[in-house]
C-alpha cells in the first residue's frame, strides 16, 4: 500500500484592485451579472463571466426555481450559454462573484461540485486550462490556475471509450 498526496497552488489577491486588467474586467462583469440573479429562495446571488480566446465574454447568474432541483448555478447557466453560442472557442477564464442578501460575504463562494465538473468537462475538450477566479462581494479573491485544482481525480470521458 502507498499514501499520494494531491496539492495545489492557489493565489489570494487582497481584492479585486489587485487583479490584472484582463481579469479584474471579467471579474466586474461577473459581478454585475450577480446582480441581475434570480435567487428569490437562498438570497444567494451568483454572477459569472467567461472569457474565450476571441475576447468575447459570455455572462450568466443563478436561475433558482420554486421547485428548487430545476435551478441551475451562475457557473453552468454562463458556460453551457458559451458553449452553445460558441462551440469551438477556447475558454480562457471564468470570473465568479458570489453575495448574500443576509449576510456580507467578505469571502469569496468556490464553485458547487456539479459546476467542478461542467467546467472540468470544458477543459479537457479543450486540453488548455481554465483559470478559475472567486470573489465575495468584496475582499479577496481567489485565483486558481486550473480547474483540475479543484477537482482532483475527476470522473471524465476516458472512462466511457
Ligand atoms: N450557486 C451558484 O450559482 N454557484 C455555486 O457554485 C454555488 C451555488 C447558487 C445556487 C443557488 O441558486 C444558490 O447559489 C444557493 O445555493
Amino acid at each position: 500500500m502507498q499514501k499520494q498526496k494531491i496539492a495545489f497552488e492557489y493565489s489570494v489577491f487582497e481584492s479585486i484592485l489587485e487583479l490584472d486588467k484582463v481579469h479584474r474586467e471579467l471579474m466586474l462583469l461577473a459581478d454585475a451579472a450577480r446582480k441581475n440573479a434570480y435567487a428569490p429562495y437562498s438570497n444567494f446571488q451568483v454572477g459569472a463571466a467567461v472569457l474565450l480566446e476571441n475576447g468575447k465574454v459570455v455572462i450568466g447568474n443563478n436561475q433558482e426555481n420554486a421547485c428548487y432541483p430545476s435551478g441551475l448555478c451562475a457557473e453552468r447557466v454562463a458556460i453551457f450559454q458559451a458553449g452553445a453560442v460558441y462551440p469551438n472557442q477556447i475558454i480562457k477564464a471564468i470570473a465568479i462573484s458570489a453575495s448574500s442578501s443576509k449576510q456580507s460575504l467578505k469571502m469569496p463562494a468556490a464553485p458547487c461540485g456539479n459546476c467542478r465538473q461542467s467546467i472540468a468537462e470544458y477543459e479537457l475538450k479543450q486540453v488548455q486550462p481554465i483559470t478559475i477566479l472567486m470573489s465575495g462581494a468584496e475582499g479577496n479573491v481567489f485565483k486558481c490556475d486550473s480547474i483540475s485544482d479543484l477537482l482532483p481525480l475527476a470522473f471524465d470521458s476516458t472512462y466511457l471509450i
